[in-house]
Parts: C-alpha cells; structure tokens; sequence
C-alpha cells in the first residue's frame, strides 16, 4: 500500500531523508519512531504529495507521487503534526467544510459527517466551537476529517503529541479501531513504548536514515538476545541461593539488585525457559518468593538500537 525506494529530500546540503526504503502492506500498522529531526514528518509530506523529494520513488496505493498526485490525495488521509481549526465554526460545521472539499454531496454529506464524529467519540461536541475544544479534542477532530473520505491508507504525524495520558489511551484505542477497519496506517512517535503494542512493524528513523525496519519482536531480539529472569528466596537467603544458580551451564550470569530485594539470573545463550531455576532452588532446600520473567522496557530498546547504529 505504501512503497518506497532510496527516497532522498536534501536541504541544501542537509539529508532530511536518506535513501529511505520500506514497504507496508495492506492493513499494516507501521509505527514510525525517531527524535526530533529525524524525517519523519519530511516523509509523511512526500508521500502525501505536498513535498517533492531531492530524488527515489514512491508510490501509494500503487500509484506514484509523481505522476498520480490527485489519486493519492483520494485515497490517503493525511493528518498533519500541527493544523489549524477555523475561528468561529462548529464542529460540525467544520466537517462539513471538508467533506464539501471531498465533494460529498447531498444527505450522504451530513450521514458521513455525524459517522465520523460518533467513531472519534466527538458527537456531544457536535455544535460546539471549534476553538472550544481542548487538545485531545482537536486532534480527535483532525482525525475525523482525515476519515470524511474513507481513505484507505492513513498518514497521521505524531497524533498523541501534546495529549495528556488519559487522551493518549483514547488516541491508542481509536487506532485500534481504525486498525480493526483493515486501514492500512503509518503512525509517527517519539517514544517506541506507544506504539509498540498497536503497531505489528516499526521503522526507527535517525537523521534521515532508517536505522531499523521490522516486528517489535524483532526490534527486542536484536537488543536482548538472553532470557532475564527475576528471582528471590525466603529468609535471607538471596546470597546462598547465588551461589547455586551462578554455578548452572545454562545460567550466564547472576546480578544482585538491591532495590528490589532479589536477583536478576540471564539465561545462557538460546536457553528461553527459566523453569529449571525452580527446580534448582527447591531441590536445594530454598523457599521462592517471587520468580517472574523481567519484562522488556521497550525504552531500553529504543536505546539499544540507536546506541548500536551511533556508535
Ligand atoms: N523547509 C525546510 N528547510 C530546511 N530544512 C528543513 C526544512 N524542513 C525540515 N528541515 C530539516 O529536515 C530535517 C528533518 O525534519 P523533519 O521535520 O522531517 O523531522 P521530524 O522527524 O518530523 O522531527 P520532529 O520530531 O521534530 O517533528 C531536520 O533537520 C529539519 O531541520
Ligand atoms: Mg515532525
């Protein structure tokens, strides 16, 4: 649905956009992840048709930028970082506008606008001021108009950005929702953990080069190569219970962590499960109080990845 190849915007001599290449099929999520001035917004205009890149092709819904402008535009929906609302115009009003633009005509026009309005969860502010509404709302309300025409692929920039964390769940939820639909969705972020649970790829841009393009599982995999488990035994027994597990052929290494009263055991290489561990313990008279798998913060990841690349 979305297709590019050695894609290029430079700025004099700055690449904003370095021989990007990726390809999202149809209902893909592809979480487009980097830091400020990483691309990702020079992207998003390229493919929308509002910026022509230095050089490298792209094409949308099979057709190219280049050539295919107007049937793009029909049926991408583009929902840019920062857009403004029109002073003294209801909501509704608003939609109407756009959908007008759409040329949605007659009853249908009305029809689509209050369906939009309902799936953004907006109806109650149907009659309200555009300028009354908060933030979250506001970027509710651009995503509805970026719906009005039923596009098939959507293109929103940073769509949590500035949203408190209650809106930011109702952000990820509404994605879902549009996920569920079959859209097919390029959604940028700053930050991995937002989007890693909507999203079934990732791109991790850095200075106009994309660095990472793949699952999230495979983003951790390529980070954490070893299995972590977090132990700890009853009365005080942390330390002896060291000893036996550090010894085990399958156990890489055994760190203490103090803050939390117990000890982080990595797993050898290409060993996944732990339980082994248990039976170690018991078998050696130590009463477990807590054993669980430590869970990945996608943030450490984020770090990893770029941290590799960088250095
Ligand atoms: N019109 C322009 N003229 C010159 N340089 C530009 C222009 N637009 C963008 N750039 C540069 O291109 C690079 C990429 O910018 P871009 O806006 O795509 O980043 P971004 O990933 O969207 O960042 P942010 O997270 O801040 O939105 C930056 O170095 C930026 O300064
Ligand atoms: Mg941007």
């Amino acid at each position: 649905m979305i297709e590019t190849r050695n894609l290029t915007k430079m700025y004099g001599e700055l690449y904003a956009l370095k021989d990007l290449t990726l390809k999202l099929e149809k209902g893909d999520v592809y979480g487009f992840i980097g830091p400020n001035g990483a691309g990702k917004t020079t992207t998003m205009r390229i493919l929308a048709t509002l910026l022509n890149p230095s050089w490298g092709e792209a094409t949308v819904c099979g057709y190219s930028i280049y050539n295919n402008a107007k049937e793009i535009r029909r049926s991408m929906g583009y929902m840019p970082d920062f857009f403004g609302v029109y002073d003294d115009m209801k909501v509704i009003e608003y939609l109407e506008f756009f959908a007008a633009a759409y040329r949605i005509d007659g009853p249908a026009r009305r029809r689509k606008c209050e369906q939009v309005l309902e799936l953004v969860d907006l109806g109650y502010k149907r009659d309200a001021l555009v300028t009354s509404l908060s933030r979250g709302m506001t970027q509710r309300l651009g995503l509805a108009r970026v719906l009005l025409h039923d596009p098939q692929v959507l293109l929103l920039d940073e769509p949590a950005s500035g949203l408190d964390p209650r809106a930011r769940i109702e952000m990820r939820a509404l994605l879902k929702e549009l996920r569920k639909m079959g859209k097919t969705i390029m959604v940028s972020s700053h930050i991995l953990p937002e989007l890693a649970d909507i999203c079934n790829k990732i791109g991790i841009i850095e200075r106009g080069v994309l660095i990472f393009d793949g699952t999230v599982e495979s983003a951790i995999q390529q980070v954490r190569k070893n299995t972590v488990y977090l132990v700890a035994v009853s009365n005080d027994l942390n330390a002896k219970a060291r000893e036996h597990l550090e010894t085990h052929l399958n156990v890489l290494k055994v760190e203490d962590v103090p803050e939390q009263h117990c000890l982080r055991v990595t797993l050898a290489d290409g060993v996944e499960d732990g339980a082994f561990l248990v039976d170690l313990l018991l078998k050696n008279g130590f009463r477990l109080k807590m054993f669980k798998e430590e869970e990945i913060d996608l943030e450490d990841v984020f770090l990893g990845i770029t941290k590799g690349i960088t250095n």
